[in-house]
């Protein structure tokens, strides 16, 4: 199963969620063979580097994700993954409105496979100090964690 994560500049939420569910993935959930990657509804840092506090924030954890680039969704997206997962409701809405006809579905929001987290969006860290890059993370490892989950009975289901 292929997932794309999906922010609005593909520099903080979702690059940090991708290195996240990557590096999680490899070690506790490697026979899903999941595959990840991450873009942004706008444009603005295309080919840029994860903002420089997303990656302080995530190699204090222990996820490097220096080698990120970010790059803009496209439509095509829409047949290259199985699920387009949103940080919040604004991607979400921009996602829907340039998929192609009939998959519409397949985007969602992240943390809706994480129901006990208790949010619905990933807050937008730009604008704010430290402790927002920090709740980016705890979202993307108990996300991450509670969508292995949903994953994994998704693909027994289709057995
Ligand atoms: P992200 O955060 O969507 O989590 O990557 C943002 C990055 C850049 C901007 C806004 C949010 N911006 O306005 O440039």
């Amino acid at each position: 199963m292929k997932i794309l994560f999906v922010c609005l500049g593909n520099i903080c939420r979702s690059p940090t969620v991708e290195g996240v569910a990557r590096q999680l993935a490899e070690r506790e959930a490697a026979h899903l063979q999941l595959s990840f990657d991450s873009a942004g509804t706008a444009g603005y840092h295309i080919g840029a580097t994860p903002d420089p506090r997303s990656r302080h924030a995530a190699a204090a954890r222990g996820y490097d994700i220096s080698r990120l680039r970010a790059r803009q969704l496209q439509p095509g997206d829409f047949r290259r993954f199985d699920l387009l997962l949103a940080m919040d409701e604004d991607n979400l809405r921009d996602m829907r409105a340039m998929a192609p006809p009939g998959l519409q579905d397949r985007a969602q929001l992240f943390l809706s496979y994480a129901p006990a987290v208790g949010l619905r969006a990933v807050p937008d860290p730009y604008y704010g100090g430290p402790e927002g890059f920090e709740t980016v993370l705890d979202l993307a490892e108990h996300g991450s964690r509670a969508l292995f989950v949903a994953v994994a009975a998704i693909i027994a289901g289709r057995r």
